[in-house]
């Protein structure tokens, strides 16, 4: 940046917020739909569209529904969605063996959409939380969670959903070394082009409530899951674990939560030049959803707070508010 300019009034800079045109001229970041990746909630209770209560206008949704979601994406030029299941709590144990069972729930909304939407990249979530009848992400023994024997659960994970056929995998759970064993066990089955974008930096947060409301994780949740989930004090770790993630075969990583975490998607942005997502959670989208309903901020709020990701450097968002900012963008 050259830090030289005239004093006023040689140097005006209202001279180029004068006019849309100029503005525009001169705009130095940019979003657009092709920036977003849509998280949708899947489930198989018959009917469904049921509302998340934390989160309003977003729905849970049926395999059928999921399609139906993929298809508006791709109307809307929304490049990829990202499934995450409701599961059945009859189908939690401790030993999760429903999260790589080829016919769960995900596994069957990837088939699904990848018959009818092939062009929509579709990602998936990578932990056990869903399956787990403790709800943590990885395999509790004693009230300690378990991270070389849920790697060996990861894997099998990451198997059975490239062969169900996702394009991206997103392994959310923070275990050490499970990038590297994921990518191992992908050459070796033949799937050496399906891609990761590492969750690296996730930090222990409260904005995740809602979320596990949405996948009903919320009531089966013992304690915390700060043994695997970053400090959110911490700031150099991040970058020594997107370092270590990349290092063990990673295409992408990312940054979670979004907004409160901007600072670290700057950094791993200017530190390594890898694709870097952020992912505007679900407590940053029921806290401005909720202001909106209230009527205390615009909808404005929506694309606005999705340029400040752009701004920090992030190729992109996975954020539940892609189609109305998608739609928002068309004008
Ligand atoms: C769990 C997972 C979480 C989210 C994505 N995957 C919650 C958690 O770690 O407890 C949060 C997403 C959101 O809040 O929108 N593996």
């Amino acid at each position: 940046m050259n830090p030289i300019h005239s004093p006023f009034p040689a140097t005006r800079f209202r001279r180029l917020r004068q006019s849309a045109a100029l503005r525009d001229l001169v705009q130095e970041n940019r979003l657009s739909v092709k920036d977003l990746i849509w998280p949708v909630f899947v489930t198989d209770v018959p009917g469904a569209d049921v509302e998340v209560p934390s989160m309003p206008g977003v729905v849970r949704r049926t395999v059928d529904g999921v399609v139906r979601a993929a298809e508006e994406a791709a109307r809307l030029g929304i490049p990829a969605i990202c499934l995450f299941p409701y599961t059945d709590p009859a189908l939690k144990t401790e030993t999760c063996e429903e999260a790589w069972s080829p016919g769960n729930l995900s596994n069957r909304a990837v088939r699904a959409i990848k018959a009818r939407v092939p062009e929509i990249a579709v990602m998936t979530d990578i932990a056990l939380d869903p399956y787990n009848a403790n709800g943590h992400d990885g395999i509790v023994r004693d009230g300690v969670i378990l991270n070389d024997e849920t790697i060996e659960a990861l894997v099998k994970m990451a198997l059975a959903q490239a062969e169900a056929g996702a394009d991206i995998l997103g392994p959310s759970d923070m275990m050490d070394g499970r990038i590297g064993a994921m990518r191992n066990a992908l050459e070796a089955a033949g799937h050496k082009d399906v891609t990761i974008l590492s969750y690296a930096a996730k930090y222990a947060s409260a904005f995740y409530g809602p979320f596990r409301d949405a996948v009903g994780a919320s009531g089966a949740l013992k304690g915390d899951k700060k043994t695997y989930q970053m400090n959110p004090g911490n700031a150099d770790e991040a970058l020594r674990l997107v370092a270590r993630d990349i290092a063990e075969g990673a295409d992408m990583v990312m940054v979670k939560p979004g907004m409160p975490y901007l600072d670290i998607a700057r950094a791993v942005k200017e530190t390594f030049g890898v694709p870097t997502f952020a992912y505007q959670v679900s407590g940053e989208y029921a806290m401005l959803k909720g202001a909106m309903l209230q009527g205390w901020v615009k909808e404005e709020v929506v694309l606005e707070s999705l340029m400040a990701f752009r701004r920090a450097g992030c190729d992109g968002v996975l954020t539940y508010f892609a189609p109305e900012a998608a739609r928002a963008l068309r004008g």
